[in-house]
């Protein structure tokens, strides 16, 4: 078990640059986009989020929360068997500036624990609740081998932005390299469902191609079908 000590000692870092956070990636011509689906997973939205990703056989990333994973296992189930990437996104989604390191130290721990659980991962890539970011939350994602992953492209879809909004939004700002940010917990009824179906098929007949966040980084691959 790392030192809690390791991640509220001093640090030499002197740039934001230096941390391992990242927005996008400058992929210059090569149209690759991450969708990612924070908050859940949830036994009702995650499921028709999945079946859609399905149908246009697309790979994503999915920041789980870890008491939603302890409260619906076989979602989380659902979400590796089906190829897609999991991230941490605390176990309680977590407020990060009212978060001493010690909190935010658990918080992370008992979310990749939770995702160790029920499978077979080992979460490689964390979303801070909220896309906050401060030095305890980077010293920590770096010693605990967290790639840090913010957005590009935020659909705000978690306040119910209507879907042809939302969809215009995508389509107006894509490129490749593009993090897109969308939620498959949301309260109330979800725009997302009816946003995907809107610009998914728009991306796929423009070229672009769908990875995970570990994929569009470099450091991991997007498994296919085959
Ligand atoms: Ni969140």
């Amino acid at each position: 078990m790392l030192a809690l000590a390791a991640i509220t000692g001093f640090s030499f870092r002197v740039s934001a640059d230096e941390w391992p956070i990242y927005r996008k990636k400058d992929l210059g011509d090569t149209k690759k986009i991450a969708l990612t689906f924070d908050d859940g997973p949830d036994p009702k939205l995650t499921p028709e989020i999945l079946s859609i990703l399905d149908e246009y056989g697309i790979k994503a990333t999915f920041f789980v929360v870890g008491e939603n994973v302890e409260a619906h296992p076989e979602t989380l189930e659902a979400e590796v068997e089906a190829g897609h990437e999991i991230g941490n996104h605390t176990f309680t989604h977590c407020r990060i500036k009212n978060s001493d390191s010690k909190t935010l130290f658990n918080e992370v721990n008992a979310c990749t624990e939770a995702i160790e659980r029920y499978s077979d991962v080992s979460p490689k890539v964390f979303r801070p609740p909220e896309g906050v970011v401060n030095p305890t939350i980077c010293r920590l994602a770096e010693a605990l081998d967290y790639k840090i992953i913010i957005w590009d492209i935020d659909t705000l879809d978690w306040r119910h932005t209507p879907p042809e909004k939302i969809a215009e939004n995508v389509l107006t700002h894509a490129h490749g390299g593009d993090i897109i940010l969308m939620h498959d917990y949301i309260c109330k009824d979800s725009p997302t469902p009816a946003a995907l179906r809107l610009f998914l098929p728009k991306l796929i007949e423009q070229g672009y191609q769908f990875v995970t966040v570990s994929e569009l980084l470099g450091t991991g691959e997007t498994p296919t079908n085959e």
